[in-house]
């Protein structure tokens, strides 16, 4: 649970009411712990607090809330789901015209607090406790909206689901949805986190030509040469050699350069290595109200593109399940972007990780 974003977390017992119509009480298995959490973590990202955080979890269903019907949602008590961060509000311009992922109006931001402003978790001395996007995925059990929760195909792994919920979705889709980058395309994807590792597989699994991987720490290059990454860049301090280096394994610049880790630095990177007609898209996101630059008349000049790409475009309902089917039959390997399995007592330990840019995901499990 974190007090308030910029302080560390704790770990504290907490009431937690039972289901209202809508609503259905997941026992938690998986969750990953995810840069976004960070942002929150550090201060870098205004949010209100007491909140018990996480966003990329999978669980059984527990309970049903009022009014929601196993036989027609699929959440039968005992189903494996994966938890969604946004849940669309329907009525908004966004999900009027089917781009649901955008949603600006979602009841997740609302943090768990519902329509009347009450929560479900609460400290002994009764105060609210808020549930992080609706989810709030780093706690034993949690109440969260029924349309958040995605039923899973038989068969998959729980962390595996709990990743789908975030960077798999986020990083898969940015590839093959947001930018839908054609067969024999070229892809740098700068940053190898859950989220980069997660576009470089997107990136396999459109079949893109050069699929180029850059990160400052050596380690990440390896695992991202094992899922498909044909050409290994470490980005040392001079971003000028770093981007000579990408365009020399694209024939003088990627066709889209994905940016997964939020840093103007590497932002503008991904905009410098744009060949004529290039896209970059960009996924990370940086601490709020930070900017980046770039020449105007050459990226004007040059058609390029920049494409801002949230969730990945993920329609929750949809590409869960289709994911995890993709991780079935092999085509998929999230697995490979777990190396450790920890306890509540440890998000710290792996927030500290994170912010090395050290290890790849930690899965709390319970
Ligand atoms: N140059 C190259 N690589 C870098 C640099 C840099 N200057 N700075 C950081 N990295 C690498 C780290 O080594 C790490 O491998 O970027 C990666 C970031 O990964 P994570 O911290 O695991 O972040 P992730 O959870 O993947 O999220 C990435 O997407 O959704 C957003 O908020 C999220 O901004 C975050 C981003
Ligand atoms: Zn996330």
């Amino acid at each position: 649970m974190l007090p308030r974003p910029g302080v560390p977390s704790a770990v504290e017992e907490l009431t937690l009411d039972p289901p209202a119509a809508g609503e259905i009480r997941v026992r938690m298995l998986a969750s990953g712990v995810c840069h976004s959490d960070l942002h929150v973590r550090d201060g870098e990202w205004q949010r209100p607090g007491p909140v018990v955080m996480g966003h990329e979890g999978a669980g059984v269903v527990e309970a049903l809330g009022p009014g929601v019907d196993a036989a027609t949602t699929g959440l039968e008590p005992g189903r494996l789901v994966a938890l969604a961060w946004v849940v669309p509000c329907g009525a908004c311009r966004s999900c009027r015209a089917g781009r649901s992922w955008e949603c600006p109006d979602s009841p997740s931001f609302r943090h768990g607090r519902d329509a009347a402003g009450r929560t479900r978790a609460r400290r002994a001395d009764g105060t609210d406790v808020l549930a992080y996007l609706s989810i709030g995925t780093m706690a034993d059990a949690q109440v969260v909206p029924a349309a958040a929760a995605i039923p899973m195909p038989a068969g998959t792994p729980p962390a595996v689901a709990a990743l789908i919920g975030c960077c798999v979705a986020t990083g898969v889709g940015a590839v093959t949805k947001t930018a839908a980058v054609p067969a024999g395309a070229s892809v740098a994807v700068i940053g190898l986190g859950g989220v980069g590792l997660s576009a470089v597989m997107g990136a396999r699994l459109v079949d893109a030509g050069r699929i180029v991987a850059v990160d400052r720490v050596a380690a990440k290059l390896d695992l991202a040469a094992e899922l498909g990454a044909t050409d290994l860049v470490l980005a040392g301090p001079d971003p000028v050699v770093t981007a000579d280096a990408i365009r020399t394994a694209t024939d003088g610049g990627p066709d889209f350069a994905v940016e997964a880790i939020g840093r103007p630095a590497t932002v503008e990177l991904a905009l410098e290595v744009l060949p004529v007609g290039g896209t970059a898209v960009l996924v990370g996101m940086t601490p709020q109200g930070e900017r980046a630059g770039f020449d105007v008349y050459r990226f004007v000049d040059g058609g390029r593109r920049i494409v801002g790409s949230n969730y990945g475009s993920a329609v929750a309902a949809v590409d869960f399940p289709r994911y995890a089917a993709l991780h079935l039959e092999g085509r998929l390997p999230v697995e490979r972007l777990i190396d450790r399995r920890i306890g509540l007592d440890d998000v710290e330990g792996a927030f500290d990780r994170l912010r090395r840019g050290e290890g790849l995901r930690s899965i709390v499990t319970f």
